[in-house]
């Protein structure tokens, strides 16, 4: 199991004290449950200094696809190692959605991050438009099948994220979740055969402490891509404790 928050663009130096307390909570449940969390650009050194020497990773949220030149305002995958991220979250809905990302640009990004050592979480989910309208499969598997860099299986996660769930407080039902993370398990194994077995798939959206356990529990799903309740130690404590009671 995975619990990993997603930060967004919300953190500053002074929230640092939480990224202290989620390390302390991967402590405790090492060995249960891993506990990441990716953090803007801007606070990634700070707090892996914060985490160095415990179970906490750090991560970031996004990546150029390019390691270095002329790209103003722009982060590269090396620029982010650097700055000790160990993972990138790359394809999130918000980026598709707002910064006009393609399925080719985060394949771009994900190859560039594996090339600079980072581990990558790629998210993939459909609209609630192509929910209602039966394409929610279509759109995952083309997502996932055309976002995906060659890797090794070990370093690399899928986040399940349907973007009506995101920040909303709705979530699908557990059998809407069973199916599509089994159809993203059967994709993961057509491609890289038993080895597919062991690519984590995470669930995100509007998880919280009401709802982690059971949406956990699921056939699949194997830990969390948390936003809104990854903000502070009370909301996020509550979903890795779920995580690690089901080990
Ligand atoms: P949420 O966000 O938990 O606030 O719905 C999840 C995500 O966007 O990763």
């Amino acid at each position: 199991m995975l619990i990993a928050g997603n930060w967004k663009m919300n953190g500053l130096r002074a929230d640092l004290d939480v990224v202290r307390q989620f390390a302390d909570l991967a402590d405790t449940h090492k060995g249960a449950v891993d506990v990441a969390v990716g953090v803007p650009h801007t606070l990634l050194q700070a707090a892996a200094e914060c985490a160095d020497g415990t179970a906490l990773r750090i991560g970031a949220q996004d990546c150029h696809h390019e390691e270095s030149g002329a790209h103003t305002g722009c982060v590269s995958a090396p620029m982010l190692r650097d700055a000790g991220a160990r993972f990138t979250i790359l394809g999130h809905s918000e980026r598709r959605q707002h910064q006009g990302e393609s399925d080719a640009d985060v394949k771009a990004k994900a190859e560039a991050a594996l090339a600079a050592g980072l581990e990558i979480i790629i998210c993939v989910g459909e609209t609630e438009a192509e929910r209602d309208t039966g394409k929610a499969e279509a759109v995952v598997t083309r997502q996932l099948t055309a976002s995906l860099a060659a890797c090794e299986a070990e370093r690399l996660t899928i986040a399940y994220e349907p973007v009506w769930a995101i920040g909303t407080g709705r979530t699908p039902t557990v059998d809407d979740v069973a199916a599509m993370h089994g159809r993203i398990r059967s994709l993961l194994t057509e491609r890289w055969g038993s080895g597919g077995k062991d690519i984590l798939i995470l669930y995100g959206g509007s998880m919280n402490a009401s709802n982690a356990g059971e949406l956990l529990a699921v056939d699949n799903v194997e830990g969390g891509l948390v936003g809104g309740a990854s903000l502070t130690e009370k909301a996020f404590a509550p979903i890795v404790e779920a995580a690690a009671g089901l080990g």
